[in-house]
């Protein structure tokens, strides 16, 4: 179900599509589902339709329209008509997404296709949530219904087992039962719940499958909860990696949106976030507050703080940073030194390259050994069209030069500090490319003329 409006998210997103670690909170619903391996998969659509489906269009769920929403009731209504004749249905809820497939499983399983499980929780703080009601006061009676927070009496809303909003049912009476319900009730909604009633008066056996850990099937209302529940997946993507060895200075200020594969002795100081695949291979050390997306970061590689990573290679013992960026297509060979304020795009350099400070290569073939004066530059835009430099083994760059591309810098040639060069040069030469130095002796630089 993911019809809702969730007005107090305060957002023009509809809330099922605000991301929590990076995957929008149905998606993760629909990838925990995926694992289970569902006949069908559909997802009911209504606040914001048009983009909850765009969004799923990859899944392979089938949106169902639910327009307008009238309750939870109503939306399970809307895919009746889809539904198999036998089987199990299992609801959840697009905004609780950090459900486990083996509680799904679990679910499904005391469903069995002939009894109705609901997934409870006790709480300590109840309020708004839909109440079991048992025979008896005690959880361990026989479920005889739930009963909505705004419709309970000041006695039910004493109980603490709630309704985590999913249930397993047999498919052939949940249409039955669904298309039986009425709104009579104090939201003048079709609720879902009320079908535990039903079942109870049929005979039908109710079971109720209880949660182990209130993260499971914690629902996102509001940006603080959001907050909150990102906090805690966090924490448990940390503590992953600290059972394998990973050593995070702080798990509290580690941020993960995506699969990160690490080897051995790694390290990670606080503030980094690693986003879509990331690979640190062993005794990779990443200073504070880097941000690495979809990154090789190979064996014994240093990045220093403060270093932007996306797209690209680090080679084996290279040290990158502090305050470096590497783009999309950057591929650093073993022993590589990029330094601070230094772009690298879409360029290759050899083993042993050097940039150390504030220079730019983009579209670069670097070879090894090359040192990269600082403040120089790859002019790689023709204002059309983007061209390749060369620079070959062993060669040095002196510092603030223009390299304006298409050109090779021959093998072990030099390049004189502040030298333009727009024409590709033979191997072992010295090219300067500059004005010559003027010096006029005893030079008086012009007086301020005195205010009238
Ligand atoms: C529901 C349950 C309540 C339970 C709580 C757990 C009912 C009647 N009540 O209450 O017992 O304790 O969840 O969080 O089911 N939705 C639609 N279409 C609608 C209405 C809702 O698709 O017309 C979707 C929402 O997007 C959401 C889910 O159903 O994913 C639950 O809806 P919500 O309004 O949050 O239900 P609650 O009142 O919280
Ligand atoms: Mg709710």
């Amino acid at each position: 179900m993911a019809a809702g409006k969730g007005t107090r998210m305060k957002s023009r997103l509809p809330k099922v599509l605000h991301k929590l670690a990076g995957r929008a909170l149905l998606q993760h619903v629909l990838d925990t589902t995926a694992q289970l391996g569902p006949h069908r998969n559909f997802v009911i659509t209504g606040h914001g339709a048009d983009a909850v489906e765009s969004a799923i269009a990859a899944s392979g769920a089938l949106p169902v329209r639910q327009m307008p929403q009238l309750g939870t009731g109503h939306a399970v209504q809307q895919v009746v008509p889809h539904l198999a004749d036998g089987g199990t249905t299992l609801i959840l809820n697009g905004d609780v997404p950090l459900i486990e497939a083996a509680t799904m499983q679990a679910l499904a399983q005391a469903c069995g296709g002939h009894q109705l499980a609901l997934l409870t929780i006790t709480l300590d703080d109840a309020t708004g949530y839909g109440r079991i009601l048992r025979s008896g006061d005690a959880v361990g009676g026989r479920v005889l219904g739930i009963v909505e927070h705004k419709d309970a009496s000041p006695a039910q809303r004493q109980i603490r087992e709630v309704y985590t909003g999913m249930m397993a049912a047999p498919t052939a009476l949940l249409k039955r039962w669904v298309m039986a319900l009425t709104n009579n009730n104090a939201q003048g909604e079709f609720y879902l719940t009320d079908i535990v009633a039903m079942a109870v008066a049929e005979g039908v056996p109710v079971v109720a499958t209880h949660a182990a850990d209130e993260t499971e099937v914690l629902g996102v209302n509001s940006p603080l909860q959001l907050a909150d529940l990102e906090r805690r997946f966090q924490r448990r993507q940390a503590d992953v990696l600290l059972e394998a060895g990973v050593r995070l200075a702080d798990p509290a200020r580690f941020d993960l949106r995506g699969t990160l594969a690490t080897g051995q002795d790694v390290e990670i100081d606080v503030g980094c976030v690693f986003e879509g695949t990331v690979t640190l291979g062993d005794e990779v050390r990443v200073g504070a507050h880097c941000v690495i997306r979809d990154a090789q970061i190979a064996a014994g590689a240093v990045i220093h703080p403060f270093t932007h990573i996306e797209g690209a290679s680090v080679g084996p013992g290279a040290l990158v940073g502090p305050y470096a960026r590497l783009r999309p297509g950057a591929e650093l060979g073993a022993e590589v030194h990029i330094g601070n304020f230094v772009e690298v795009k879409n360029s290759t350099l050899a083993a042993g390259a050097k940039a150390n400070h504030l220079a730019y290569l983009g579209d670069a073939t670097v070879g090894e050994r090359v040192n990269y004066g600082a403040g120089s530059i790859t002019a790689n835009y023709d204002g059309a069209n983007k061209h390749r430099t060369v620079i070959e083994a062993d060669v040095h760059i002196g510092s603030n030069c223009v390299l304006v591309a298409p050109v090779t810098i021959g093998a072990g040639g030099t390049v004189g500090g502040g030298s333009t060069i727009t024409k590709s040069t033979e191997p072992g030469a010295l090219s300067v490319a500059r004005g010559k130095q003027v010096s006029i002796a005893n030079w008086a630089r012009p007086q301020k003329k005195p205010k009238a």
